[in-house]
């Protein structure tokens, strides 16, 4: 199998930063790997051939495929448990007492497959048992076209979903074999969109609560700045923006940390 050359790795690197504002640079490990089985499964006899294929944008199936491979996908219902409680014991409550009669808008970015957006809705309709609720609405995004396809299919394998609570998996889906769907109950508030974050008409409303848990992370520190301000300008006044474990705000001006990678929209009049 043929490595990336340095100057190889050097244009993927351009590439990625430029388009989706990723940085892979410490990543050459993986390239390497992954779009050389690409290159090979696709015929190209040189990766500069496949990076003109790439680069052009002009075969979406090459182009899809090739996002999917070089993002991360990881991802598990219930992940960072702590922040799904926040929901309930904090930010519910909030939006039940400031927002009892219109719609709750919320927005996972980066949702990969789906089960982000399907922890939230379980928590959601938890949450709405005896009480008069209005509708609520989650969007899941993400730029990879695959992942964006499964999380609609909603089926996931036993492996994923082993350790989601014994009450969950006998109401929240059905089993079919020894795959595991999401029920229509739940699936019904979610809906899913691909789209690229970087891109700045990724966002099209004002959302009430804002996961984007462990997206930002992979990206070069402009396009993490420019993702925080679009996410800001999305966010309701006061509501949530949820992040992984691993992702900072370093300026308080915009937000306020809560805890648990919580951090909170400051009211826009007090911005200097
Ligand atoms: C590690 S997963 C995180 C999934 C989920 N948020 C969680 O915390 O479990 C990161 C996701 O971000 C998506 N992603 C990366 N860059 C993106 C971009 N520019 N726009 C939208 N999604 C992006 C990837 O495709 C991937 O599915």
């Amino acid at each position: 199998m043929d490595h990336l050359t340095d100057k190889e790795f050097d244009r993927v690197c351009t590439h990625l930063s430029r388009t989706f504002g990723l940085n892979m640079r410490s990543k050459r490990v993986l390239l390497d790997c992954r779009l050389s089985r690409e290159r090979e499964r696709l015929g190209f006899s040189s990766f500069s051939a496949y990076l003109d294929k790439v680069e052009a944008e002009t075969d979406p199936e090459a182009t899809a495929r090739f996002v999917d491979l070089v993002t991360t996908h990881y991802t598990y219902f219930l992940r960072e448990r702590r922040q799904f409680d926040f929901l309930r014991t904090t930010a519910f409550p909030e939006l039940e007492r400031s927002k009892p009669n219109r719609t709750w808008n919320i927005l996972c970015a980066g949702c990969s497959t789906g089960e982000e957006c399907y922890t939230a809705s379980m928590i959601v309709e938890d949450y709405r048992r005896g009480r008069d609720l209005p509708p609520v609405r989650i969007t899941g995004i993400d730029i990879s076209k695959a992942a964006i396809e499964k999380a609609r299919r909603a089926t996931y394998q036993f492996a994923h979903v082993e350790k989601v609570p014994p009450r969950w998996l006998s109401s929240y889906f059905t089993n079919d074999g020894g795959n595991y769907t999401v029920t229509d109950a739940i699936r019904r508030r979610v809906t899913f969109a691909q789209a690229n974050l970087n891109d700045p008409d990724a966002l099209q409303r004002r959302y009430d609560l804002i996961m984007c848990r462990n997206v930002i992370i992979y990206f070069d520190g402009r396009t993490r700045e420019q993702v925080l301000d679009s996410l800001y300008r999305h966010l309701a006044v006061s509501g949530y923006l949820i992040l992984g474990h691993a992702e900072i705000i370093r300026s308080r001006t915009k937000f306020v940390y809560r805890r648990d990678s919580v951090y909170q929209k400051q009211p826009e009049a007090i911005i200097p």
